[in-house]
């Protein structure tokens, strides 16, 4: 059967018959006793738990079918392990868990109850947001599965309605952000340009944001030559787009998100080998990211201010493209001698940075961006690379990545590798040896920060050609939406 889409989500204390029901387990293994499950033998179901020796492990489930006429179909117990100890993203991976446990079916009961309690509001958000993440696929383009879908009803059974309901409305907002930037990033760079994205950001316009574009007159007349020597052999005109939430009444503190949006990195004239090129439609990954945290921020109308600044260009070869040599004067005044046109992410950056800086003054900046292969040498897929001039900063940002699940490792930044920046014919180069390849790009990036406290997440290894999980089974992850979000936490109004 085809992969069914979740199209409603109804909140009934009443169980409802048939379909699957889904009953959480700890590592007891007994079943609570103040549960009502009419036309269900406990007994039995007792018995077939210890007969197939199942301890309610955390992430393992037991699926047992037909118990009785007029009953379920099936019956899934999903176990949560010990349930005093929760960590990290275990009821996001719990909700995963419990989506890919369901095949051949169009129906399930939810029952959210541990032993001894029901579950908190977060625990609830975070399992569906889980369920929901796992459901994503990126099948819109085979056209035989398309026409199959089918939608899954979920039937959410607690005594206590009305303070669950908050919690499903927010990990719906939450998951509904996360895949759109998943969409964003799956999408190839034939459909996705830099216009198209463009139009797709103005969306965001209905929920309440506030969005100004500069096109490549624009950027050209304000001196965004940096930015703009990665676009110029393109089709497709550059645009920096920038979406404001003001969420707060404090007007002066406005936190900014920064990402790289090429839409396509073909390396330009220094060319990448043809394997795995296509991988690089997902380059806009940062930027997507930034787009996704907004619509998620602006969707539960959260009390901060934030404002998201992307840089959409496409990276390609031709007669008018950037080369090897070149020297750029950036819109911040110093100047780039180009090495390597591959290495166009910082480029694109350095104009954002500056810009965001000057123009926004924020009381922080974080840049998000499949920035370069080498932290993916460093770190696999499992962390983010994370540089900083500011321990707080640090702090709360691995913080949030712990919490989520979207985690961080912060990587070293000093004047060692600053200098290896530096070029004989102008104030930097863009590329320099194989060596430390994420921290030179990230000391490249520092010369366009100012004061002003500064992350910078290299998302390469995590955000695209992603490593299954329980709640991602998509190309691209969606990383940073998630941990952008719940880091937002630090700067809403009374917290
Ligand atoms: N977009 C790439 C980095 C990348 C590589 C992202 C693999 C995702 C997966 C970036 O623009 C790039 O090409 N970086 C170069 C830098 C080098 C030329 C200094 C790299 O990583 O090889
Ligand atoms: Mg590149
Ligand atoms: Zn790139």
């Amino acid at each position: 059967m085809s992969q069914p889409i979740i199209t409603q989500l109804s909140y009934f204390s009443q169980v409802e018959k048939k379909g699957t029901l889904v009953l959480l387990i700890d590592n007891s293994g007994e079943i609570s006793s103040s549960l009502e499950l009419e036309g269900l033998d406990k007994d039995l179901m007792k018995s077939l738990i210890e007969l197939r020796n199942f301890k309610g492990e955390r992430f393992k489930y037991l699926e047992i079918c037909a118990l009785a006429k007029n009953s379920y179909d099936r019956v899934i117990f999903l176990g949560v392990g010990n349930s005093s100890e929760f960590f990290s993203d275990d009821w996001i991976k719990l909700g995963g868990v419990c989506r890919g446990a369901l095949v051949d079916t169009l129906q399930v009961t939810l029952i959210m109850q541990l032993k001894e309690r029901e579950l908190c509001d977060d625990e609830i958000e975070d399992f569906i947001c889980g369920f929901k993440l796992r459901n994503y696929n990126f099948d819109k383009y085979c056209t035989n599965k398309v026409s199959k879908k089918e939608p899954l009803k979920i039937v959410f059974q607690t005594k206590t309605i009305e303070r669950v309901k908050k919690s499903l409305e927010r990990a719906e907002k939450l998951a509904d952000a996360v895949m759109m930037t998943r969409d964003f990033v799956n999408e190839p760079a034939n459909i996705l340009g830099t216009e198209e994205f463009c139009i797709k950001i103005q969306e965001l316009k209905t929920l309440g944001v506030e969005i100004n574009v500069f096109d490549d007159q624009k950027l050209e007349k304000n001196g965004f030559a940096a930015l703009l020597s990665v676009s110029r052999a393109s089709r497709r005109p550059a645009r920096l787009v920038m979406m404001q939430w003001k969420g707060s009444s404090f007007e002066n503190q406005t936190i900014a998100f920064v990402g790289k949006g090429v839409i396509f990195d073909s390396g330009g004239i220094s060319l990448k080998p043809s394997a795995s090129m296509e991988e690089m439609k997902g380059d806009m990954a940062g930027a997507a990211a930034v787009v996704g945290t907004i619509f998620s921020l602006a969707s539960r109308k959260a009390k901060v201010n934030v404002v998201g600044v992307v840089g959409l260009v496409e990276n390609m070869p031709g007669g008018n493209a950037l080369r090897p040599g070149d020297i750029l004067t950036s819109l911040s005044g110093k100047t780039i001698e180009v090495i390597n046109t591959d290495a166009e992410g910082r480029l694109v950056l350095a104009d954002l940075l500056w810009f965001t800086k000057e123009h926004f003054k924020p009381l922080l900046m974080i840049d998000i961006a499949t920035l370069t292969g080498a932290i993916r040498v460093a770190l696999g897929q499992h962390y983010a690379g994370l540089f900083s001039n500011d321990d707080v900063l640090v702090e709360r940002l691995c913080a949030a990545g712990t919490r989520t699940g979207e985690r961080l490792w912060r990587m070293p930044l000093g004047k060692e590798y600053d200098c290896i920046v530096d070029s004989k014919i102008a104030d930097m180069r863009n590329c320099t040896g194989r060596d430390a390849g994420s921290v030179t790009a990230a000391q490249f990036l520092k010369r366009f920060v100012g004061d002003t406290p500064w992350a910078h997440l290299d998302i390469a290894g995590t955000a695209i050609a992603s490593i299954k999980n329980d709640y991602n089974e998509s190309w691209g992850s969606g990383f940073g939406v998630r941990l952008l979000d719940s880091f937002a936490h630090y700067y809403e109004d009374n917290m």
